[in-house]
């Protein structure tokens, strides 16, 4: 690809520049991110930069920022601001800004204007430009600025360095078409487009064959994976294709819309060999008139219709799932409703957020009068009832033996962590050699909501 041969001719300047030179890769946000930053860093030891989580160290600073509520902000331009003194110290230091906050055009507003120390920024459309934007800074001693360019463009074959050695994530498709009204994941990364069934495909076999043992597949939508290829591709036949290939490894994926979710996928996930028996499904909100607003395009019911549905055909089906509190004019009674959609479905994790105004979205628009104070209330109200299910639900794992995959050590000394397939960790003690393996565990007991398990 014309974009990476400046990989190659950055390799020498490099070189000269810094002798023996360090990049640091800080990624905010989700695993989409994270995903597109261990491009970045594949691309950075590329160039002959050794990676470094130290910024003292680095010649190379990158942030690779998220922009899905404000406190996620916030801290990306504190983080910024810091290294107005390192810069100070060490002038040949070139800090570069991606991701989604930068396809805001306030926030590059604001760095350009307030960061003069800010070198090089870049939005998601740009990834696959980033060796050549760094070769503009680099080369020409000036500040280099791009964003919103190549909506549709999916760039294949970047170099990776993948962070685990045994847990890869597998993007099928990027951006996203559903504009929830809260949300800001439609502006910064676009349109929704899924790459080429044969690239993912290829891809899977490579890692499994390569030891992977867990392959977390993503998209911020996987159910409208294929709407946009030719050919009768969908999520379904994706997920199941995968599942043929032989070998001992886990198949994950996130993130699923409700909306989009098919029967056809839940028989896939029950019938496969490979597929946890987790699905994150987020229901955002319990409430129909609240759903309505927030343009999801489900209600309640039909929530629970393909939840009930996937209970009964998947065996020992573990739930988890996403939700705002707090969305403008929610009123207590409507909150209610999200409590007892979690009591109705028992979740065994929630991620629960707090409300965020982000700019240019609809809801950001619209009256709010419940104060932060009260959503506080309402929220703590939430985790408690979250908390109690899950204590319940990990109290059932009790005496049981799972399949669980070692991920790492356990702060408690010469004790390990694994997570089972439902996506529950369980602490044993453990040889840390066995990290990176499948093991089969023995549950003890539930604490809270970790078991304690042991080898046999
Ligand atoms: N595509 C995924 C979600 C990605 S964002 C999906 O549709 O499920 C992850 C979560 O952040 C969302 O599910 C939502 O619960 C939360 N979120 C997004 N925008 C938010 C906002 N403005 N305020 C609070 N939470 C938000
Ligand atoms: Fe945001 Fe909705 Fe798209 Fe998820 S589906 S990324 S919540 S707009
Ligand atoms: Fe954040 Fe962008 Fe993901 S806004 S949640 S990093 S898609």
């Amino acid at each position: 690809m014309e974009d990476l041969k400046y990989i190659e001719l950055l390799k020498p300047i490099v070189k000269i520049k810094y002798k023996k030179p360090f990049a640091m890769v800080k990624t905010y946000g989700c695993q989409q991110n994270v995903s597109d930053g261990e491009k970045l860093k594949g691309m950075l030891e590329n160039m002959g930069y050794e990676l470094t989580d130290d910024k003292e160290k680095a010649d190379f600073i990158i942030f690779n920022t998220c922009a899905i509520r404000e406190h996620a902000q916030d801290r990306v331009f504190g983080n910024v601001g810091a290294l107005k003194n390192l810069k100070r110290k060490k002038p040949d230091l070139i800090i570069a800004l991606c991701g989604c906050m930068m396809e805001q055009e306030h926030v590059a507003e604001k760095i350009k204007s307030s960061f003069p120390f800010v070198n090089l920024l870049f939005g998601t459309y740009s990834l696959h430009r980033f060796p050549k934007l760094l070769y503009e800074v680099l080369t020409n001693d000036r500040r280099v600025f791009e964003r919103g360019v190549e909506d549709y463009f999916i760039a294949e074959n970047l170099p990776v360095h993948r962070d685990s050695k045994f847990k890869a994530w597998l993007p099928i498709m990027y951006g996203c078409n559903n504009f929830c009204s809260y949300c800001v994941v439609p502006y910064v990364r676009g349109r929704e487009r899924s790459r080429q069934y044969k690239d993912v495909i290829n891809e899977a076999y490579d890692l499994i064959n390569k030891g992977y043992k867990e392959i977390t597949l993503l998209g911020q939508n996987v159910n409208s994976y294929g709407k946009d290829l030719k050919g009768n591709i969908n999520f379904a036949k994706l997920l199941s294709a995968i599942d043929e290939i032989q070998g001992d490894y886990i198949i994950r994926f996130m993130t699923s819309h409700p909306k989009d979710i098919t029967y056809e996928l839940i028989d896939t996930i029950a019938n496969s060999k490979h597929i946890s028996n987790h699905l994150h499904l987020p229901f955002q909100s319990g409430n129909d008139r609240i759903l309505k607003e927030m343009n999801r395009h489900y209600n309640r019911e039909k929530y629970l219709e393909i939840v009930n549905y996937a209970k009964s055909k998947i065996p020992n089906l573990s739930l988890t799932s996403d939700v705002i509190v707090g969305f403008p004019g929610e009123t207590y009674e409507e909150f209610k409703d999200t409590i007892s959609l979690i009591e109705e479905v028992r979740y065994s994790s929630l991620f629960t957020f707090i409300f965020s105004p982000r700019e240019n979205t609809p809801a950001a628009k619209m009256d709010d009068p419940v104060t932060h104070e009260q959503k506080v209330e309402w929220f703590d109200e939430l985790l408690l009832t979250q908390q109690r299910i899950s204590g319940e639900i990990c109290k059932d794992f009790e005496g049981k033996t799972v399949k669980a995959l070692v991920e790492s050590k356990a702060k408690k000394q010469g004790f390990l962590v694994a997570r089972t397939p439902e996506n529950i960790l369980v602490e044993f003690k453990g040889d840390e050699r066995l990290i990176g393996n499948f093991q089969n565990l023995y549950i003890d007991k539930a604490k809270n909501w970790v078991l304690l398990g042991k080898l046999i």
